[in-house]
């Protein structure tokens, strides 16, 4: 890999041993996928910022680097973390609590912004054709793939990495010749909702392995439909993008793979696992990956003069960012007795410690990890009756 004079300055550790341990990063990565450069970022995004999925051994080298007084060198945002400090920051073991927050603090010290959400696209949308670092794999592919910026799906380290030296190797999809598709997807029946989207995307990670798709036959898919489709499309594959409008595909020839409406009602059945006798959820839960503004508004139009079951928690997640912008939905979601839960979600908090063992969801991507990490029975269904189950008559 060629390295500009400051870059050999970096990684000789000419500028503390924190740079050089982040070169020391990137010029692996680099090296591993046959990366010819360093290209500049326009944003970081770093995944792996919860106690609880991060674990003990990462705190150290944080809390060290963050004493070297090592700064973001771009911006900077941070995917969820284990609490949210209005609702659920009392109901965790408080060891569990002071071991988030020395993690948080670590961050803090080098310029992170405090943002605690898998949706940085909505605290600022990436350029076109911008190059980013992004870790999380859902935001990865909705950078990609909607709004049209260039990122490789980084590990936690490789974007923390990237954060303080500001660049990133220019292999995978960060090349044009990397982003074009390989398979020809043709869809059968355009998906009717939300759930189906992310049926969709988990059926699709899971043959496609790591080759670009086009899809074909999403008729006038909202931004929040592919949210969902590129959330549970990297849930179960490596894929990290997706083409879902323009006639590139017609040019190539390409691998063709039909989806039958049979195989999404099928991938909605596997991740239901809750039982009959399960039926009764702890937890209704929205907002993975986070809510934008729009379905917050949907939310609160829903609940507006209605009640939640006594008996049934419901959590509406979503970014510091967008509770702020919708002050006034959160209040008529609040009234309802539903929460907005800012900051985490329900697979990256400790659900089990607050007695939730069966979730409702319209998310797919929750759906398919809720049942491992989180030892959760789920249902997933729509928006329309994710409220149904969890209002009163
Ligand atoms: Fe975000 Fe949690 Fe889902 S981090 S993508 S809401 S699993």
């Amino acid at each position: 890999m060629h390295l500009t004079k400051e870059e050999e300055r970096l990684y000789n550790g000419e500028l503390g041993w924190a740079k050089q341990v982040c070169m020391k990063i990137l010029v692996k990565l680099g090296e591993l996928f046959d990366a010819t450069r360093l290209i500049p970022i326009d944003s970081a995004h770093i995944s792996g910022v919860s106690y609880k999925t991060l674990g003990e051994a990462p705190t150290d080298f944080l809390e060290a680097l963050a004493f070297a007084n090592e700064k973001t060198e771009v911006e900077a945002t941070l995917n969820p973390q284990s609490f949210d400090p209005e609702h659920l920051r009392k109901r965790l073991p408080k060891q569990l609590l002071q071991k988030q927050l020395d993690i948080l603090q670590s961050f803090k010290r080098m310029g992170f912004k405090q943002s605690y959400t898998c949706t940085p696209y909505y605290i600022r949308e990436p350029k076109k054709n911008s190059h980013l670092a992004w870790a999380e794999s859902s935001a990865v592919v909705y950078a990609n793939s909607v709004s049209g910026a260039w990122t490789n799906r980084e590990g936690g380290p490789s974007a923390l990495a990237a954060a303080i030296i500001g660049k990133t190797p220019n292999y995978g999809v960060h090349k044009a010749s990397n982003r074009k598709p390989k398979v020809l997807v043709k869809v059968e029946q355009t998906p009717k909702c939300e759930i189906e989207y992310g049926a969709l995307g988990i059926f699709l990670g899971k043959i496609l392995e790591d080759e670009i798709p086009f899809i074909k036959g999403l008729k006038n898919p909202t931004a929040e439909d592919l949210k969902q489709l590129g959330a549970a499309l990297g849930s179960t594959g490596m894929v990290n993008m997706f083409h879902y409008k323009g006639g590139i595909a017609e040019t190539v020839e390409l691998e063709k793979v039909t989806v039958e409406p049979k195989n999404i009602m099928e991938i909605i059945e596997e991740l239901s696992t809750a039982t009959s006798s399960q039926l009764k959820p702890d937890l209704i839960f929205v907002g993975c990956p986070h809510c934008s503004l729009s379905e917050i508004r949907e939310i609160a139009n829903a609940v507006d003069g209605k009640k939640v079951r006594d008996d049934i928690e419901f959590w509406v997640c979503t970014s510091r960012c967008i509770k702020e912008k919708a002050k006034d939905y959160v209040r008529k979601i609040e009234a309802s007795g539903a929460k907005v839960i800012t900051d985490t979600c329900a697979v990256v908090t400790w659900i089990d410690k607050l007695g939730i063992k069966t979730i409702v969801t319209n998310s797919a991507k929750t759906a398919h990890y809720a049942p491992t990490l989180n030892k959760a029975n789920t249902m997933l269904v729509s928006l329309k009756e994710c409220l149904k189950t969890a209002l009163k008559e």
